[in-house]
């Protein structure tokens, strides 16, 4: 592959809390070196949060930036305080004149078993990792909003994701971040604002008494940073997601949802026994698919357990009436792929079994109807049969758009969003 085009950051905003050391000072290096002007927020404290905090580790990754020929200002705030998150914020606007990348990184930790873990070790932590994200995501949230544009990330963990033994308390916090990001991210879709979230691992002081030596030797923090950047890139077009990230390995984790059963057919409130008895079923996640919002899951598949459909929606094709396709189309929308597009389908579908049916996207959200709309932004026409072959993977769009069985009038080039923001 050739190099493709080198991203930067001229004229962009960054603020990286917990800047002053670790991952958050490779990051903050990185975006500086791309054009960025940064704000390196730290509060200097020790690994545990105690302390009553110093200027020195933030002043030195500014002075380390400035070396470089970077533009780079200091902040001293805690993140755990509404008015530390206020005052980063306000550093970022009074230097810079607004913020566009947010990047949530500030952490201590405070290890300790569940009996031995005292409410202000679960409160220190849950005040850093969780409420800190908050106290600074607000008030920049409304300075991105006011420009139309913003990228936010926060830093979880695979505690969180997965459980470390002795880390309640972070793994509470470090979860409660992926929950936050994923109404944060319905809530940019109409601002631009893009918000995922990495669980990275390196060597810092936060892992050198957890990783064994041998592999930290290997776990450069500029392994993680790459990954960091990109999300907060105007490249990016993803939302709502996960990454765990580290040593030069990327992947995706996600929230998956198993098809599910639906135990006495909507009509009979389930015995103990009925869901014994399914038990399997609801565990089995084969099939298993990716909500995009709490109402994917509730439309499609509560709903339809309550009109009395034996199975909720299954991931992928098996299609057997065309209507089939519509009530299943809210649900397998994917909002993060959508990109913030306002567009509306219409479909008209001829032969037995067929109809008009619209599908109007916007502000991250899919509202299908029967009938033809008044405004359509394409429209695609299309035979029952073929309808189903395409829906049922037989066949392909381009092959059936080329073949002249599929015809798309209006803006063809919206109709390519479709295999990215349906996945059925
Ligand atoms: P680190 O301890 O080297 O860096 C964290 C920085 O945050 C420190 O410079 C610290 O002074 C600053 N900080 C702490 N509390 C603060 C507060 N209240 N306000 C402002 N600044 C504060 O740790 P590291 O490893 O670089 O961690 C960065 C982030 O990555 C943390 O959120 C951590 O939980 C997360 N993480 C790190 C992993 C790793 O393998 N290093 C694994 C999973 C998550």
């Amino acid at each position: 592959m050739g190099a493709s085009k080198e991203i930067r950051f001229d004229g962009r905003v960054a603020i990286v809390t917990g800047a002053g050391g670790g991952l958050g000072r490779v990051y903050a290096l990185e975006f500086a070196r791309r054009g960025a002007k940064v704000v390196i927020n730290d509060f200097g404290g020790a690994r545990d949060g105690a302390g009553l905090g110093a200027a020195g580790p933030a002043d030195k990754v500014v002075d380390e930036i400035k070396a470089l020929g970077g533009e780079a200002v200091a902040n001293y705030d805690n993140v755990a305080t509404p008015n530390g998150g206020e005052n980063i914020v306000k550093t970022a606007v009074d230097a810079f004149g607004k913020v566009d990348i947010l990047v949530n990184n500030a952490g201590i930790l405070r290890d300790k078993g569940i009996l031995k873990m005292e409410p202000e070790n679960w409160q220190a932590v849950l005040d850093v990792h969780l409420n800190g994200a908050f106290h600074v995501t607000r008030p920049a949230f409304s300075v991105m909003r006011d420009h139309g544009y913003g990228r936010i990330i926060m830093t979880t963990s695979a505690a969180g994701l997965y459980g470390n033994f002795g880390q309640s308390n972070y793994s509470s916090a470090k979860l409660g971040l992926v929950g936050f990001m994923n109404t944060l991210k319905l809530e940019g879709i109409k601002y631009n604002i893009k918000v995922n979230t990495i669980a990275p691992i390196a060597a810092s002081r936060l892992t050198e008494d957890i990783l064994p030596p041998d592999l930290l030797a290997k776990m450069n923090p500029a392994y993680v940073a790459p990954i960091v950047l990109y999300l907060g890139s105007e490249e990016c077009n993803e939302t709502g997601r996960i990454y765990n990230c580290g040593a030069g390995f990327y992947n995706r984790a996600a929230m998956m949802t198993s098809p599910g059963a639906v135990v006495g057919a909507g009509k009979k409130i389930p015995s103990v026994e009925d869901v014994s008895a399914n038990w399997a079923k609801i565990m089995d996640l084969k099939g298993a698919k990716e909500y995009g919002q709490l109402n994917d899951l509730v439309l499609q598949d509560l709903l339809s357990a309550l009109e009395g459909k034996k199975e909720p929606a299954q991931s992928g094709g098996g299609f057997a009436a065309v209507k089939d396709v519509f009530e299943k189309m809210p649900g397998a929308f994917q909002p993060g792929s959508a990109g913030g597009a306002a567009v509306v389908f219409q479909y008209c579908i001829s032969g037995d079994g067929g109809g008009d049916w619209s599908a109007d996207i916007k502000n991250g959200a899919c509202t299908v109807a029967s009938g033809l709309h008044a405004t359509p932004t394409c429209t695609l026409k299309i035979q029952a049969g073929d309808f189903l072959d395409l829906m049922n993977g037989k066949v392909n769009a381009m092959k059936a758009y080329t073949s002249g069985k599929l015809k798309i009038e209006g803006d063809i080039m919206k109709s390519q969003l479709l295999e990215k923001i349906f996945k059925f």
